[in-house]
């Protein structure tokens, strides 16, 4: 199981690093083998914040990153080589995560300088066809070619291949859809249904409401950061606890809607602010003793659990954890 908990993140920030933002700020959830977590939020909400430094592309500011118990936070050398045995990553746009100079058997090749050097050609040539076998590409239609010989779909597949040439566990896919075609698209979601049911965890990084609810069993509702809500995909989209969270389904454009008709309910964006009678889901329930916060920790983890895996955050939290939209008194 890969756990993050209370994760935070800071970016130095303005002319000379001055200041401080905090992208992610005490993130906990959990990713088990053979499940689809959807990481769901608006442009800036700290998505693939989060994604790199589960990669470990990004320092850790705060928080724990553990697999089965182990941080992995501190890995350097070898043991971080082995933990992206495990732990590998999936990207947005397929072209700029290749280079155009090199034909994409250097991506590869890059694999297998790192952890199969011993392995002989033949070996590596049917490790090579089974990887690009499980997301359905011939290596005669991909292999000696150029990036830009390839299309968007082709090499985002062969990304995919990649990342599981070693012993993936977890996959972090970072919005890999978005700049796939519609057909496309739908041959990638699936080959991610394909990878769980042969038991890998994926998180599913997104902005894109519809598509979380598609593919994945959980879903975390990320804003400026912090979650929200998070819980079975089912129940945050059919119950949803959060105000923000109802602001984000109702913003979904339907198809049987026109742009007028959708206005109403879309005000998606950073100035979404909760209307001011709106009760703290989060606040009342520690209040009432109603709900566990996770994990044993209520102020480190402003989480509360409303049903049965089914969790809120506070509706306006304050940089000190009170609410902004209830008086202290009723806290
Ligand atoms: N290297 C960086 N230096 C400073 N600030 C950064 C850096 N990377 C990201 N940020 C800021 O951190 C916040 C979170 O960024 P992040 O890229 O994680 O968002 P995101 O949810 O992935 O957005 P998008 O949907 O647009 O990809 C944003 O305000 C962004 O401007
Ligand atoms: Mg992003």
């Amino acid at each position: 199981m890969l756990t993050l908990d209370r994760v935070n993140k800071t970016y130095k920030v303005g002319t000379f690093g001055g200041k401080e933002l905090r992208a992610v700020r005490d993130v906990s959830f959990e990713l088990h083998e053979g499940e689809v977590v959807s990481l769901i939020g608006e442009s800036g909400s700290g998505k693939s914040t989060i994604g790199k430094m589960i990669l470990r592309l990004l320092a850790v500011n705060g928080g724990r990153i553990t697999v089965d118990g182990v941080d992995v936070v501190g890995l350097k050398g070898a043991a971080l080589r082995d933990y992206h045995r495990h732990v590998q990553g999936v990207f947005q746009d397929p072209f700029s995560s290749c280079n155009p100079v090199y034909k994409v058997d250097h991506l590869f090749n890059v694999i297998r300088d790192i952890y199969f050097r011993g392995l002989a050609d033949d070996a590596w040539q049917e490790k090579l066809a089974a990887s690009l076998a499980i997301v359905n590409l011939e290596p005669g239609q991909v292999l000696h070619k150029y990036p830009h010989q390839l299309s968007g779909g082709q090499l985002q597949r062969l990304l995919i291949a990649r990342a599981l040439l070693v012993d993936t566990r977890y996959l972090v896919a970072d919005e890999i859809i978005s700049m796939l075609d519609a057909s496309t698209r739908i041959d990638v979601l699936n080959l991610l249904g394909d990878l769980k049911a042969r038991g890998l965890g994926i998180l599913f990084i997104t902005h894109d409401l519809s598509l979380g609810n598609y593919i994945s069993e959980r879903t975390v509702i990320l804003r400026r950061g912090r979650i929200v809500e998070m819980g079975a995909t089912p129940a945050v989209f059919g119950q949803p606890l959060h105000p923000y969270t109802r602001m984000l389904i109702a913003s979904v454009p339907q198809l049987h809607q026109k742009w007028g008709e959708m206005e109403a309910g879309s005000r998606a964006g950073t100035g979404w602010a909760p209307a001011p009678t709106e009760p703290c889901r989060y606040h009342a329930a520690l209040a009432g003793g109603g709900a566990t916060a996770i994990p044993t920790d209520p102020a480190g983890s402003r989480l509360a659990e409303i049903e049965d895996g089914h969790f809120v955050g506070c509706v306006q939290p304050n940089d000190d954890g009170t609410c902004a939209s209830r008086p202290a008194s009723s806290v």
